[in-house]
């Protein structure tokens, strides 16, 4: 499709495992366009945060390609890479291990703004302030340890942080799989309001059906590698064609059936 946002075609990466070569990735493409949800969907080992670390340049793939915004996302270095780093941001699913745990929220907060250029020295603060009520967390949370507040608002900091250097897309690996079922909805919420406000996309990578439910517009189904199926959220959902798909659904006893969902 042209004119995506990200387009991803034959991502393909091995990596050594007891002196074997083992297939993480094995031709995957995929697109998203901008202010559009991809859920990438399966089992533990099935290769989604691969997918993640190539995108974020964390980790280098065999083959394949990636256009994101229009450029070859997978050939950028130095200050191109830097520009682009900034409208492709990520949030992990356990905030604490991705931060220093002692740095202060408004820390965590002040480096995008400050390394990318964002806003003046004088500026920040108030920056700083707005990010944590646009996430809806109090400005006095910017004096706080990170390792001094709850899960929850540890990745409302982690999605603030990430807002602040205006990114089209964030790359989200498992954002609300380690937070309990209430705090985890107040996110996805979060999420749907920021994106309605925003425009942003989101690749949201999770092995739970339940809460991609609640955000995606489309989902792939990874298995073994490979995207085994692409669809529509609520068509995969509600009639899932491969088999890992359906053993996704069935073990996922929170979905609705197909007809409550008629409405
Ligand atoms: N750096 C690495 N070296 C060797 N093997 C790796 C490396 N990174 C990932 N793998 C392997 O590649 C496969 C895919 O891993 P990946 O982390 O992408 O899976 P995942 O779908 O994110 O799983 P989970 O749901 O458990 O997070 C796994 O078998 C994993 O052990
Ligand atoms: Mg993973």
């Amino acid at each position: 499709m042209s004119g995506a946002l990200l387009e991803v075609g034959g991502l393909s990466k091995r990596f050594m495992r007891g002196g074997k070569r083992f297939t993480a990735l094995d031709g995957v493409g995929f697109s998203i366009a901008a202010g559009e949800t991809l859920a990438l969907v399966g089992p533990s080992g099935s290769g989604k945060s691969t997918v993640a670390r190539i995108l974020l340049r964390l980790v280098e793939a065999d083959a394949g390609s990636a256009r994101f915004d229009g450029q070859d996302l997978l050939a950028l270095r130095g200050s191109a890479l830097r520009a682009v780093r900034a409208k492709l941001q990520m949030v992990f699913q356990d905030p604490q291990a991705a931060f220093n745990p002692r740095a202060t929220v408004g820390r965590l907060l002040d480096d995008p703004l400050r390394i990318h250029g964002i806003v003046e020295r004088a500026g920040r603060p108030k920056a700083i302030a707005a990010l944590l009520e646009r996430v809806g967390l109090a400005a006095e949370l910017a004096g706080r340890a990170v390792h001094e507040i709850s899960g929850g608002q540890r990745q409302r900091v982690a999605i603030a942080r990430a807002l602040a250097t205006r990114p089209s897309l964030i790359v989200l690996d498992e954002p609300v799989s380690a937070l309990d079922v209430l705090v985890r909805a107040d996110i996805l919420r979060l999420l749907v309001d920021l994106q309605r406000d925003d425009g942003i996309a989101y690749l949201f990578i999770s092995h739970d059906l339940g809460a991609v439910r609640a955000i995606a517009h489309r989902i792939a189904i990874m298995d073994g590698g490979k995207i085994v199926e692409q669809g529509e959220a609520r068509a995969v959902i509600e009639s899932p064609v491969s088999a890992t798909g359906r053993a996704l659904v069935a073990a996922t006893p929170e979905l609705p059936r197909a007809t409550e969902n008629a409405s």
